[in-house]
């Protein structure tokens, strides 16, 4: 994949949640991104934030970003016509199977998962689980219907308080999941503690599975050292990880390092 650096204009914002937001922008080299790939974002006059590369109709793409510092504010906040910086697609994708898959994603960690289910091929039998904290942070369902629609498929949304869908975590209806199915893949992206849950399930299970993983990101091109897992870095080995190394890794599920570099525990 060609790795650009680029100004480019919001040509749309759509309400996601109260606090999420998507923003698609026409730029044909991230419209090309693989599902787990992510871009630096320059958000003008703050600074330049890691954001994974959604999913949008013709040839466009889109940032879906939830409203939390400064940085994803700023980004948050842009409305049509405005600009923003954008260099990659970086990093790596994953590898999609043929056969039953399961996704297990939450909040805006569903974000690869959408582009993952647009580029699965045509005849996967995709179950995908949803997790959010309440119903008004519940999104993407009506996206993935749609994207779901053409092939065989079952959506599970799971609120951790039961105000709608599943009551209980995500985690739970993915173990479900998988003890009542064969599937051939698994494929996580969200809270780390989640990741590490289903990609235990899944090795368990003897199933082929892989999580995307997110770190503080600065360079976004194997430079600067901040992303580092254990001995990997992030940005340049992952995103996304087979279950087998994420669980040999003794930072994954554990501890991360903040933004000055200090060791922090999850
Ligand atoms: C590969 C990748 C893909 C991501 N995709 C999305 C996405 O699609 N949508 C979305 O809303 N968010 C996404 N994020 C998270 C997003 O980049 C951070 O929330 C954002 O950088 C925080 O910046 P801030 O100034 O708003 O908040 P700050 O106040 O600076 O930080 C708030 C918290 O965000 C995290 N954070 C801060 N800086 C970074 C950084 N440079 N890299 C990663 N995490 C950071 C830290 O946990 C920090 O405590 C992604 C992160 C990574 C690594
Ligand atoms: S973000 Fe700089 S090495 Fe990964």
């Amino acid at each position: 994949m060609h790795e650009t650096s680029h100004i480019v204009q919001v040509t749309s914002v759509r309400d996601e949640t109260a606090t999420v937001h998507t923003l698609e922008f026409d730029d044909s080299t991230m419209a090309a991104a693989l599902p787990g790939q992510f871009a630096m974002v320059w958000v003008p006059g703050i600074g330049e934030i890691p954001m994974s590369v959604m999913v949008a109709d013709g040839g466009r793409a889109a940032f879906t970003v939830r409203r939390h510092g400064e940085a994803t504010t700023g980004l948050y906040n842009l409305g049509p016509g405005e600009m923003m910086g954008v260099r990659g697609p970086y990093g790596n994708s994953f590898d999609i199977r043929a056969g039953r898959l399961l996704l297990v994603g939450g909040g805006t960690g569903l974000v690869p998962l959408m582009r993952l289910i647009s580029r699965a091929p045509p005849d996967a039998d995709i179950t995908l689980v949803m997790g959010a904290r309440t119903r008004p942070e519940v999104f993407f369902a009506d996206t993935a219907r749609a994207l779901l629609r053409p092939r065989p498929h079952c959506i599970v949304v799971c609120t951790d308080d039961g105000s709608y869908g599943r009551p209980g975590l995500a985690t739970d209806a993915a173990a479900d999941e998988l003890s009542g199915g064969a599937f051939d893949a698994v494929y996580a992206c969200g809270p780390e503690i989640m990741m590490y849950k289903v990609m235990r399930l899944a090795q368990d299970a003897g199933v082929f599975a892989q999580a995307s993983v997110e770190r503080i990101m600065k360079c976004g091109t194997g430079i600067c050292g901040s992303c580092c897992m254990g001995r990997e870095l992030v940005c340049g080995d992952g995103t996304v990880f087979e279950a087998g190394r994420l669980l040999a890794n003794p930072d994954f599920g554990v501890r991360y390092r903040t933004k000055s570099g200090e060791v922090a525990y999850y």
